[in-house]
Parts: C-alpha cells; structure tokens; sequence
C-alpha cells in the first residue's frame, strides 16, 4: 500500500538508514523528514536522496508546535493518509549525565507535542522508536520482555520511559493508533563517533588511546542498524496497535570483547586500551527477549556481529571524509569535557 511517512529525526543515525532504506524497498512511498539538525543530525547522510520529489526535508523543532504543524502540512500535500515514525531524540547516556534538561525537553515535551499533532491530524499509524534502557539494568542472567517493569536508571533512559508512557496514555486514553518499540545497542554506518563502537574505530585508526569504562564488563546487545530499521518497518506495516515490540540481536557481549574485536580488524595493538573512570550509575547488562516479534511479525536479524561489525569497520574506513567533518570543534569540545578528567 502506498503511504506517506512522517519521520522525525531522519537525519540522525538509525533515522536516516531508515529512510534511505524506506527510500530503497518502498520507492513508491512518500516521506516528510523532520530533524533539527542538532549535533547529532547531519543531512549529508541522506546525500543520495537529494532531488528525489517523494523525499521532503523540514528543518524544525519536535519541540516547537509550529515545526511540526509545517511537517504535517508538506505529508498532507501528498494526499492520502499519513504515518509517523518517530526516531528524534537526544540519545546518548553520557551527555544526559552532563544535562538532563535537554532531555526532558526533546524527548518528553516534544514527543507530547509530536504526539498532540498526531491526534489533531488523525495519523493512520505510529511507531515511537524507545529503547531497551527503559527497562534498567540486568544481573548476570534473565532477559527483558515486554512485560518487564519500567526502571530507567539515567536521565537519558528516564526521559525516554516518561515518552513511552506518554504514548501509552495516548493509547489507552484516546485509541491512538500507536506501537512502541525497544530495542537493544544498534552499530552501523553514520552512527556519531561518541557511541562506542564508531568511538573506539576513530580513535584506534588515529593510534589514539581507548577508553574504556570501568571493569569493560558490562554487556550490551548489539544489533546491526539495518535489522533494527527492517523490525521497525515490520512494525509500521504489521504491529498490532497499543502493543510493544521489543527488538535485540540475540548478541550479548561485554563492552572489553567489542573494543579488542575493533582493534583486530584493524591491526592495532591492545595496548591502546585504557580503564578509565566508570560512568556514574552504568547499567551492567541489557539483554533482549525479542520472541514476540519474531512470532508474530516473521522478524529475525539478518546480519550476524561476525559480518557486520566488519562492514561498519569499513565503513568509517571509507568514509573517512564523513567521520573528520562530524567531529568538529563542537565534538571535540564535548570529548574534552567527558574524557579530560577521567
Ligand atoms: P541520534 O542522536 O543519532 O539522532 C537523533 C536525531 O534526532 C538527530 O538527527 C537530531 O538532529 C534529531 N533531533 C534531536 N532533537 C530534535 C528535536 N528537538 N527536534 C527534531 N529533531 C531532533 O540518535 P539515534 O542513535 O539515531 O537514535 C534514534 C532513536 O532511536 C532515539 O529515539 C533513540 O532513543 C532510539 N534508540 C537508539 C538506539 C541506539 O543504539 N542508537 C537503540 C535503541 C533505540
Ligand atoms: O540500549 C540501547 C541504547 O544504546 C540506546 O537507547 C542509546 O541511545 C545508545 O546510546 C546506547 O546506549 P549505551 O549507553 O549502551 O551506549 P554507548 O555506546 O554510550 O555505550 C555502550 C557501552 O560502552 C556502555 O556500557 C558504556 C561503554 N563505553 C562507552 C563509551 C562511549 C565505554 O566503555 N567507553 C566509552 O567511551
């Protein structure tokens, strides 16, 4: 079925993989971007669209009712009815820690606001993109379900809990036709080098040192991008309103294994690695029962780590263009901030 998409923070990571790859499977689909361009977002990502008629930018503010009152107008020009896949956030622990208040500003006012539009609109579908963190921190054994209580720890993961909930009074209350999903630790291409897997290749592939947080034993679950992209479509085109969807890779590792595999594949020595000061309140382990999904939307990721952390390899390798220009003056004075003293 035809559709028109409204994406809002297309521009980032996994939002603009998730466009160019709407833009790939689903050519005859319209989509609306709406992104800020903070730090975070970077339109030369979505390079290879530009002129393509059935892909429009908005450059505007989740927060700001205005921006996306503009948004829905350019997908209402399509005609037809309109979905939202919603990705905009702030989205990284450790600047959460440093300020929370942009947080709660993005993730919670705006995802109200995306959320009051939405309704005035009457959407067909939407998909609000959570995350695994909400549900807190493992011990060594056990998986997250759907049905696991809500214990975010950070004000990262928090902010993204009160959005969740927010969807969910908007589910219950109104009959909005909303799907959450929580997904584990996504790696790929145009990930911004502050996350730790495109961290520890730009800084190995400068001979730079590697820091590590703590014991380097917390586990995370990582999936490739495109997996996670492919889970959300499912989502949008067959979820079940009102239902969570929780999306992993069945690949638990702790973070020293991930650092030490990067570092293989790129021939650098282990002696790059630095134990550094642990990240105040780090959550030790996030693993993902992703049964339900795979039961009743066919889902399964299609890439296993041993391919794909190779392709990401290469991908900041040839991109190499991309990653100097994303760690500008702005980056570099946030790294100095976050590293300096640990
Ligand atoms: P990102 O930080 O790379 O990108 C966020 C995008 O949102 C950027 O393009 C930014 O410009 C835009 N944005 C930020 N504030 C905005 C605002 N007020 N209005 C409009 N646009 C705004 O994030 P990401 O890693 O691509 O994550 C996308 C979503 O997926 C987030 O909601 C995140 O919580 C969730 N998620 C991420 C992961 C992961 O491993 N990265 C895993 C699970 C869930
Ligand atoms: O689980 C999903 C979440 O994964 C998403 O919701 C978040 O948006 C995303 O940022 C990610 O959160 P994490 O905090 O798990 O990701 P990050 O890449 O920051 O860190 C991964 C692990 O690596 C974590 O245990 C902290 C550790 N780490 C991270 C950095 C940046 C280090 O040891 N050193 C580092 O320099």
């Amino acid at each position: 079925m035809k559709r028109t998409v409204l994406v809002t923070g297309g521009a980032g990571f996994i939002g603009s993989n998730f466009v160019l790859m709407l833009a790939a499977q689903r050519p005859d689909w319209n989509i609306v971007n709406l992104d800020a361009l903070t730090y975070a977002g970077n339109l030369e990502n979505l390079k290879s669209l530009e002129g393509r008629p059935s892909h429009v930018f908005v450059h505007g503010d989740i927060t700001r009712p205005e921006d996306v009152n503009r948004a829905f107008d350019a997908a209402k020009r399509f005609g037809g009815p309109v979905s939202v896949v919603h990705f905009a956030a702030e989205s990284h622990v450790d600047r959460s820690i440093l300020s929370g208040l942009p947080f709660v500003q993005t993730n919670v006012v705006g995802t109200q606001i995306l959320l009051d539009a939405s309704r005035a609109v009457g959407v067909e579908r939407f998909v609000h993109v959570s995350t695994d963190e909400v549900y807190g921190s493992l011990g060594a054994t056990g998986f997250f379900t759907e049905d696991t209580p809500i214990q975010s720890n950070s004000p990262y993961s928090s902010s993204k809990a009160a959005s969740d909930l927010l969807v969910r009074a908007a589910i219950h209350t109104h009959h909005f036709p909303a799907c959450i999903t929580r997904c584990s630790n996504n790696y790929g291409p145009y990930q911004f080098p502050e996350k730790l897997i495109p961290l520890m290749i730009a800084n190995a592939s400068e001979d730079k040192s590697l820091p590590v947080y703590g014991d380097g034993m917390n586990v995370r679950d990582w999936l490739y991008v495109v997996d996670h992209c492919e889970a959300i479509l499912a989502v949008l085109e067959k979820g079940r309103l009102g239902e969570v969807y929780n999306i992993g890779g069945h690949n638990e590792h702790p973070n020293i294994f991930i650092v030490k595999r990067i570092l293989a594949g790129l021939g650098k020595p282990e002696s790059l690695i630095h134990y550094v000061k642990d990240r105040p309140g780090h959550d030790r382990r996030y693993a993902i029962d992703a049964g339900k999904i795979e039961r009743e939307l066919g889902w399964r990721p299609r890439y296993s780590f041993e391919q794909a952390l190779p392709l990401t390899i290469r991908w900041y390798q040839e991109n190499s263009d991309w990653l100097a220009r994303v760690r500008n003056g702005a980056y570099r004075a946030y790294y100095a901030s976050q590293y300096a003293a640990r």
